[in-house]
C-alpha cells in the first residue's frame, strides 16, 4: 500500500515536472524589454537581441499573422518542429578541462566543396524574405554572407530573382574565395524543361553548386499557414527519383547537393552514386510531422555507417539556434550547419539583422567550444558528447 502510494506520488510528481514547450526559452527578454520604454508590438532595439531565439519574438511583434505564420509554420501538429528545438538537450557535453584553447579561433574556418568560409554555418534557402524586408529581401543575406565570409544558399522561390541575387553578388569580389560564392537551391518541376531552365539561370549567375531539395514531392500539411490560406512555395508535384538525379547531372556541370537526407540508407546510396555532398534535414519540420531532427539523423549515420562522414561532405540543418547545437553536429562529423528561420526573422531589422545573427553565432561557437575543451573545430572528438539518451531511439541496421 505504502509502496504503491509512493509510486503513485512519484508518477504525479514526474508528470508535474514535464515542462511545457516554449518556443523561445525564457531568458528574460520580455522582462527586460518591459522594464524599458519598449512598447509591445513594435520592433525591439537590435541591441537587445542577445540570442537567436530573440529574433523570433522580434519578428512576431512586427510581421502580420499571415507572414509570421508562413515563417513559423511546420507540418501538422508540429511535433517535429518542437523536437527539432528540444532534442539538443538529450545530448550532454562532457567538458574536458585544462585542455587549453589557444588557437581555437583559427580553426573556425571550413571548406565546402573546395570553397573557403570563415565559419561552419551558413544561410539555408528560404522563400519570401520580402516579408521581413520588403525592399531588400534576400539582398541582405547576400551582403551579410559576403561581409562575414559565410555561405548563402539562395532559394528558387526567393522574393528576389536568381538574376537579382546574381547582381548583388557581383558587388562582392573580396571574399575568401575572391568573388562571392553562393549555391542555388532548386525544386524539380514535373515539367522538366522548367527545372533545366532554373539550373541554366543559376549557372549563368555563377552559382557554384545546385542544391536539389529532395524532401518535397508536393504540398505538405501545414495547419498554421493554412489558417491564412497560405500555400507552400513549392506546390508543383514532381516525381523525385534517383533516375532524375542521373538525368540532372546531364544538365549541369555544377556539383549537385541532395538536401533532405533523413536515413542512413539514403546517405549510403548517395555515397554509392558519387553525390559530392548530402544535406541532413527535415526541412525545418515543414514537410512531414515525426520526421527526424538533424541530430538524430547524424547519430543514425554515426552508429551505422560512420565512414559516410569522410566519404561525402555532410551538411545539416533544422532547429539549430545556439553555438552549442552547431558543436554537437560538428562533433558527429557534419561539416557545416544551416539556419533558416533565425535569418528570416532577423531580416525585419534589414541588413543589420542577419549581420547580428552571424556575429552572435560565431561568438557562441567559440565561447562554447572553449568551455568544452575543444581545441580544433574542424576535428572535434565525439567523446566530448554523451549521447546515451539518443540510444533508445536510434535505428540500428543490424537489429
Ligand atoms: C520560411 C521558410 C521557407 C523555406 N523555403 C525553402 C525552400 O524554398 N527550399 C528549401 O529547400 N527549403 C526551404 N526551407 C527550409 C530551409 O531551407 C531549412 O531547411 C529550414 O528552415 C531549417 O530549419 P530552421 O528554420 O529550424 O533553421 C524554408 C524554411 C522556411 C522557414
Ligand atoms: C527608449 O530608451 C532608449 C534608451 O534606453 C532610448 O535610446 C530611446 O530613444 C527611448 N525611446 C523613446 C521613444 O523614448
Ligand atoms: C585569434 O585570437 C588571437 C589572440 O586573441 C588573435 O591574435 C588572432 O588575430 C585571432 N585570429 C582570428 C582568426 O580571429
Ligand atoms: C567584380 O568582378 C566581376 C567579374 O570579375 C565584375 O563584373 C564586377 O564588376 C566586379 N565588381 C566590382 C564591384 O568590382
Ligand atoms: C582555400 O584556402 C586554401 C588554404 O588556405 C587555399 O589553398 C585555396 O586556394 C582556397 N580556395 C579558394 C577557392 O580560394
Ligand atoms: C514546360 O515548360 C516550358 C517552359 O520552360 C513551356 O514552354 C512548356 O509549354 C511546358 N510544357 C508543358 C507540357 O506544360
Ligand atoms: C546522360 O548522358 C549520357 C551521355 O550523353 C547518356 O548516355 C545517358 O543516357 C544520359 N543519362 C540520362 C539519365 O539521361
Amino acid at each position: 500500500m505504502v509502496r504503491s502510494a509512493l509510486v503513485a506520488s512519484q508518477l504525479i510528481a514526474a508528470a508535474a515536472a514535464v515542462r511545457p514547450f516554449v518556443n523561445e526559452p525564457d531568458t528574460g527578454l520580455q522582462d527586460f524589454l518591459f522594464s524599458t520604454n519598449y512598447t509591445e508590438g513594435t520592433l525591439p532595439p537590435l541591441r537587445d537581441m542577445r540570442g537567436l531565439p530573440d529574433f523570433d519574438y522580434a519578428a512576431r511583434q512586427v510581421l502580420d499573422g499571415q507572414m509570421y505564420s508562413f515563417y513559423r509554420t511546420a507540418a501538422a501538429g508540429e511535433w517535429s518542429y518542437r523536437n527539432n528545438l528540444e532534442i539538443w538537450e538529450k545530448v550532454k557535453f562532457r567538458p574536458h578541462q585544462l585542455a587549453g584553447h589557444e588557437g581555437l579561433n583559427e580553426t573556425m574556418g571550413v571548406s565546402i566543396l573546395g570553397y573557403n568560409f570563415s565559419a561552419p554555418f551558413f544561410i539555408s534557402p528560404a522563400t519570401r524574405a520580402a516579408y521581413g524586408d520588403p525592399e531588400r529581401a534576400e539582398i541582405n543575406f547576400v551582403d551579410a554572407a559576403a561581409e562575414a565570409d559565410i555561405l548563402y544558399v539562395s532559394a528558387l522561390y526567393a522574393s528576389k530573382s536568381i538574376e537579382e541575387i546574381g547582381e548583388a553578388k557581383r558587388a562582392h569580389n573580396n571574399t575568401l574565395n575572391g568573388p562571392q560564392v553562393t549555391f542555388q537551391q532548386i525544386y524539380s518541376n514535373a515539367n522538366l524543361s522548367v527545372t533545366w531552365d532554373a539550373i541554366a539561370r543559376a549557372e549563368a549567375q555563377n552559382a557554384k553548386a545546385i542544391v536539389w531539395t529532395i524532401d518535397a514531392p508536393g504540398s505538405s500539411t501545414r495547419h498554421r499557414a493554412a489558417r491564412y490560406d497560405t500555400t507552400n512555395a513549392n506546390s508543383v508535384t514532381s516525381y523525385l527519383t534517383w533516375d532524375l538525379y542521373e538525368e540532372m547531372k546531364n544538365h549541369t556541370t555544377l556539383p549537385i547537393i541532395l538536401k533532405g537526407i533523413t536515413t542512413v540508407e539514403d546517405a549510403l546510396t548517395a555515397v554509392e552514386r558519387g553525390v559530392p555532398a548530402i544535406w541532413l534535414s527535415n526541412h525545418g519540420a515543414r514537410q512531414v510531422d515525426h520526421s527526424p531532427s538533424p541530430l538524430e539523423i547524424a547519430y543514425e549515420i554515426y552508429r551505422n555507417a560512420p565512414q559516410v562522414f569522410s566519404q561525402v561532405e555532410v551538411l545539416a540543418d533544422s532547429g539549430v539556434r545556439y553555438g552549442s547545437d552547431v558543436l554537437k553536429l560538428l562533433a558527429l562529423g557534419v561539416k557545416a550547419v544551416g539556419l533558416g528561420r533565425p535569418f528570416m526573422y532577423s531580416n525585419v531589422y534589414g541588413l543589420e539583422g542577419p549581420q547580428k545573427v552571424i556575429e552572435i553565432l560565431k561568438s557562441e561557437i567559440l565561447q562554447d567550444a572553449a568551455q568544452i575543451g575543444i581545441t580544433d573545430l574542424s576535428n572535434i572528438d565525439p567523446k566530448r558528447l554523451n549521447m546515451r539518451a539518443l540510444e533508445s531511439t536510434v535505428y540500428l541496421a543490424e537489429e
